[in-house]
């Protein structure tokens, strides 16, 4: 069955709202980019165009920063911590309160199945903004008894202020785009902080739609603008812009290390959330009948365009053939099609070129000495489909095993009685550290385990835990720094120290 077949239209709000100008969102007003350029935006479901965008320039940076920068001494900054976590949480309600608009925009744009989007949007859009709201009246600094100079014991007063950044340049991807731009607005917001946040070309509508909520939940204009635009021209300028003060960027892990450059500048901070290879270790005495849905989820979620994906499972050679069996038998009972059919479980991919770089390394699989299990092929027809791929038989010297595909592609390898030390050498042969997962019920060697896997995060019996408030993040060439939690807070803040000698 060719899964575009037949599509289901989405509402008549939806379509109002994606007839609208969609034009930058620039100091609360919508403003054409000065060039005048737009960009199309495409449903990876059907290939239909479904609205253009405004496309924004270097000289649409500069106004948009420039804007920021205003916002940062204006009215935002006279307001109480307990003012910005009103707004906050009215803009979570907003949210709330348009999730089936946010829902069809986002699966149009994107093409993930609509339940996904729903989740999501509760789950990484209000109880985000919410928690950070939380926050938003729980920063402050300290007192610090000392004596400086030849001050006596009581003769001064050192304090510290935390007070926010200044203007953060947010740069996303397109595989979550509601989360991605929540990450960032959120710990922005609660910090005090103004934006410039640069969705990616190929799903610009979400974070445009964000936009406009948050202005409607009372966020002062020039708090948040929204400037779409490709990655080498917009990006590239808010990455090197001289007044921005931080960037904030998730993607890949070539363009993070762009941004390091671009930052040299002004000595930009830089957080970066970047590529993965997260390994799935499953021991013998594992709950196979936990750990086969966990493994597929934890692959295929976004159609295996996920960071945190586990797409190296790590199997003890004892339960290897029934969990690939169980594995295949799920991930091929996976209905592709449309996300905006309830019946579809996976969705297309984002474009052609992504289609077409995740069946090279399918291609690349099939001609290594790895075997297919299931999938290993596109789905002819329009829309971006590729049915969910299993190799078996897999080891850490294959392309397949190495590279971040970002797609719905699982490599498996065998481990026997080795000690675990063995194990993780081979879970940590790579460049990447941002997730992983031990599955076993014995408790010793499942906290053993989840200590030597080097990433920012491991999960027991279950696969990317992922909670506002679990700080999240990678280590190696995964990225710099920490989101979510009170970790997740700390790069939108600084810290000035104030002594005063009596
Ligand atoms: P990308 O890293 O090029 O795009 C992410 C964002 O960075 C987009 O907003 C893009 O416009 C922007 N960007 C691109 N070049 C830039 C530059 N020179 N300066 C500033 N901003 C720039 O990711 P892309 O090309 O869409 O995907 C390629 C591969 O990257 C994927 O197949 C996947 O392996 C990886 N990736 C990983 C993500 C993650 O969350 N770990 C997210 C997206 C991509
Ligand atoms: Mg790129």
């Amino acid at each position: 069955m060719s899964a575009a077949a037949e599509t289901i239209a989405p509402s008549t709000q939806t379509q109002e709202w994606l007839a609208s100008d969609h034009n930058l969102l620039i100091d609360g007003e919508r403003v054409a980019a000065e060039s005048g350029d737009r960009i199309e935006v495409q449903d990876p479901a059907t290939e239909a165009i479904v609205t253009t965008v405004a496309g924004a320039g270097p000289e649409d940076i500069d106004r948009a920063v420039a804007a920021a920068r205003r916002a940062l001494k204006g009215e935002w900054s006279t307001m109480t911590s307990y003012e910005r976590a009103r707004v906050m949480l009215r803009f979570a309600d907003e949210i709330e309160a348009h999730l089936p608009l946010i829902a069809e925009v986002e699966v149009l744009e994107n093409g993930l199945p609509r339940m996904i989007s729903e989740f999501t949007i509760l789950k990484f859009g209000a109880e985000f903004m919410r928690y950070f709201a939380g926050w938003a009246t729980k920063i402050h600094g300290q007192t610090i008894p000392v004596s400086p100079m030849d001050a006596r014991n009581g003769e001064t007063l050192t304090y510290t202020r935390r007070e926010p950044i200044g203007v953060v340049g947010a740069i996303i991807p397109w595989n979550a785009p509601l989360a991605m731009a929540i990450l960032k607005l959120a710990p922005s917001l609660a910090a005090g902080c103004t934006m410039v946040l640069k969705p990616a070309e190929l799903t610009p509508l979400v974070a445009l739609l964000l936009g406009e909520l948050a202005h409607k939940a009372g966020v002062p204009k020039g708090v948040i603008n929204v400037v779409p635009g490709y990655g080498h021209e917009a990006g590239a300028a808010l990455a090197g812009h001289p007044d921005v003060d931080k960037i904030s960027f998730t993607g890949s892990t070539a363009v993070g290390k762009d941004i390091i450059r671009a930052s040299a500048g002004n000595l930009k901070k830089v957080t970066l959330e970047l590529g993965g290879k997260s390994p799935f270790v499953v021991f013998p005495d594992a709950d196979l009948e936990r750990a086969i849905p966990g493994a597929v989820r934890g692959c295929f979620f976004l159609q295996g365009q996920n960071c945190m994906a586990s797409t190296r499972l790590f199997v003890h050679e004892d339960i290897y053939e029934p969990m690939v069996e169980g594995i295949a038998a799920m991930a091929g009972g996976m209905q592709p099609g449309p996300g905006l059919d309830p019946a579809s479980m996976l969705g297309p991919l984002i474009s052609e070129q992504q289609r077409d770089r995740v069946m090279g390394y399918i291609d690349a699989g099939k001609q290594s000495d790895a075997e297919l299990r299931c999938g290993g092929e596109a789905l002819p027809g329009k829309g971006f489909f590729v049915r969910p791929t299993v190799f078996g038989q897999t080891n850490m010297e294959m392309k397949i095993a190495r590279e971040e595909i970002f797609g719905p592609v699982m490599c498996i390898q065998t481990f026997g009685d080795s000690d675990l030390d063995t194990v993780a050498d081979e879970a940590n042969n790579t460049i990447y550290g941002l997730s992983g997962s031990v599955w076993t019920k014995d408790i010793s060697v499942a906290h053993r385990m989840a200590a030597k896997i080097d990433s920012g995060q491991v999960s027991i019996n279950c696969h990317a835990a992922v909670d506002p408030a679990i700080p999240f993040g990678g280590n190696k060439q995964s990225g710099w720094g920490r989101e979510f939690g009170q970790e997740g807070l700390e790069p939108y803040l600084k810290t000035k120290a104030t002594t005063v000698l009596f």
